[in-house]
């Protein structure tokens, strides 16, 4: 499965501001490249705290939808399984719903498909998510998650690309970033190779290339 994430940032490398709420840090240029990644993903995923701030189907704009293979899987990983469940994101044909969480958050009666991971621990791994996505098909797959998840897909050697959009922003104070977690140790520092960069107006497109561990080389 090929595993690629898209992101905007700000300079200082933050994915969101501090007051949390649901922003888009890119230009209309960002949002398009967006719904092409969308277009050549047979599934997006996100994280609980990106679905509760935006918990509407992820789908490539109308003019895009024709490179679509098939009904993508919209994947939301939650632990508590505490996220709106909205009519448009239930009830969007376009899509396939899909919720990954612990088998105890899981009530009987849950309105969507979902899979309840059993295993030890809170933390879903992140070997297993793939493997329920793998079980269904999918064979490219963009995460659009958050920090939190982010950093568990690096540290799992799980992205093969990032797209990154660098924004002409600062946020700074508390707020999200592009991988959050535990953080690695420099030895561990996850390394990437650029693939291309574009620039648009004051916007830098970078793709990379995930290559493993190690820090200065
Ligand atoms: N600028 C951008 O391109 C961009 C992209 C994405 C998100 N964002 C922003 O980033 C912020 C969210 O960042 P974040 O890092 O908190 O989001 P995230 O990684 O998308 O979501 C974190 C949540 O995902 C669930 N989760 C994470 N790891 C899990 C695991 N191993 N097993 C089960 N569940 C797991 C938990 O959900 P529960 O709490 O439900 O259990 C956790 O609270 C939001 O403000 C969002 O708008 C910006």
């Amino acid at each position: 499965m090929k595993v690629f994430s898209n992101t905007a940032i700000s300079l200082d490398g933050r994915i969101n501001t501090r007051e949390g709420r649901f922003h888009f840090f890119g230009t209309p240029r960002d949002h398009a490249r967006m719904s092409r990644l969308r277009a050549e993903a047979d599934a997006v995923l996100v994280g609980g705290a990106t679905f509760r701030n935006w918990p509407h189907p992820s789908l490539p704009d109308a003019v895009d939808r024709k490179l679509l293979r098939g009904r993508p899987w919209n994947v939301v990983v939650t632990r508590t399984l505490d996220v709106p469940l909205t009519p448009d994101f239930l009830g969007e044909a376009a899509i396939r719903p899909l919720f990954l969480t612990r088998a105890a958050s899981l009530p009987k009666d849950f309105p969507a498909e979902a899979e309840g991971w059993s295993g030890e621990g809170a933390h879903l791994p992140v070997g297993w998510m793939l493997e329920q996505l793998a079980r269904r098909g999918v064979e490219r797959l963009l995460v659009e998650a958050g920090g939190d998840l982010l950093f568990q897909f690096l540290a799992a050697d799980a992205l093969d690309e990032m797209h990154v959009t660098l924004c002409p922003l600062v946020a700074g104070g508390r707020a999200p970033s592009l991988a959050d977690g535990a953080g690695f140790d420099f030895a561990d520092l996850r390394r990437l190779r650029l693939l291309g960069a574009e620039q648009e107006g004051d916007e830098l497109f970078l793709r990379y290339a995930a290559i493993g561990k190690g820090g200065n080389r």
